[in-house]
């Protein structure tokens, strides 16, 4: 497996998304860029904060739940405590919610943005123990540099 080149990957976010103001097209390019560069994945998407319930937002893989309470699942988890959850094996998290049967690995970053939480970035792996501690850290550099640039805007 490639290391990804998470640096690299906040100068191209930079650049896809900093001449345009709309957000929602702004979520998807942050998603397409990230679920092309990561390897041995299988979802990636954002799940949008509405009402107390996360709902499904721009992604990439298969068809997946659109409602998710906070609290709930990992992304319900990652929303609640605004904690990043890195989960190596989905089967022993509990309350997992299963969406694609293929997904052994996951890990869910809350976006906040002028400081109230929109959502969470959510990442699937057929793998057990995909995501490493620097994983984590650059897919937590990619959402705060994504939720900066989206500064004063209303979310999706
Ligand atoms: N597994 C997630 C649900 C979303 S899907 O993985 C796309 C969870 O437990 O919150």
């Amino acid at each position: 497996m490639n290391n990804a080149d998470y640096q690299l990957l906040k100068a191209q976010l930079g650049a896809l998304v900093s001449g345009e103001p709309d957000v929602l097209a702004n979520a998807s390019n942050f998603v397409g860029l990230l679920y092309n560069a990561l390897d041995d994945i299988n979802w990636m998407g954002i799940y949008v904060l509405r009402d107390n319930e996360l709902v499904l937002g721009p992604f990439q893989g298969k068809p997946a739940c659109v409602r998710i309470p906070t609290g709930k699942g990992v992304c319900g988890a990652a929303a609640a405590t605004l904690q990043t959850q890195r989960v190596s094996n989905v089967h022993e998290f509990p309350g997992h919610i299963p969406c694609d049967d293929a997904s052994r690995s996951e890990i869910v970053v809350p976006l906040v943005i002028d400081g109230v939480l929109v959502g969470v970035l959510d990442i699937d792996s057929p793998t057990i123990d995909r995501f490493s501690e620097t994983d984590q850290e650059g897919v937590e550099l990619l959402c705060s540099a994504f939720c900066e640039m989206q500064a004063g805007r209303k979310f999706i």
